[in-house]
């Protein structure tokens, strides 16, 4: 086992293969969210580069919530979902964007005060639309995103291009 506490983190990752489809690996991090120090681990080192220069942390639907949850409690701030269409009552602002088979939509409702400094939470950057959209979504509604960030990249479908720079943790 490695001492290093971002390398043992890593390590829980679980590497599933043909999931959900046959020839994807998929990176499940349940076992590391179930870990108290590797949990602590990853979100000090998301949290790190931002020294606390956020008022509020958004996390995009549905593994972007676990992250972005944990990061507003440790950082003392409050958490804003971005969620999928159709889920919120009362929904400020919509965007759609596209993926590789169609369309997704992501909404937000909004009860920050405009200028809002926001840190924009993932658990993975893929191609980089879903943060993307997030990121115009925010600015929409009059936000500032002074800082995107998220667990695992992905790194050989180019999400950095799109929506970066991104803070990233694990590089695969
Ligand atoms: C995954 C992941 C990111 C997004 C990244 O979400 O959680 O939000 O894809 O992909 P992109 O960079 O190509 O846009 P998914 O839609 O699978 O939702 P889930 O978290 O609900 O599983």
């Amino acid at each position: 086992m490695t001492s290093d506490p971002l390398e043992h983190a890593e390590s829980l990752i679980a590497l599933i293969p043909d999931f959900p489809e046959p020839g994807i690996l998929f990176r499940d991090i349940s076992p590391l969210l179930a870990d108290a120090a590797a949990l602590h681990t990853v979100i000090e080192a998301i949290v790190a580069p931002f020294a606390r220069e956020f008022d509020v942390v958004a996390g995009v639907e549905a593994r972007g919530f676990l992250i972005a949850g944990a990061v507003a409690a440790a950082s003392g701030v409050g958490m804003v979902p971005i969620r999928k269409a159709g889920k919120l009552p009362r929904p400020a602002a919509s965007i759609s964007y596209d993926l590789e088979y169609g369309q997704a939509t992501i909404e937000m409702a909004d009860d920050l005060p405009r200028g809002t400094r926001v840190l924009l939470v993932d658990d993975v950057l893929a191609t980089g639309g879903t943060l993307r959209a997030a990121q115009r979504l925010l600015e929409g509604l009059g936000h500032r995103t002074v800082g995107t960030a998220v667990l695992m990249e992905l790194s050989d479908l180019g999400g950095q291009d799109v929506c970066g720079p991104v803070h990233t943790i694990f590089r695969v």
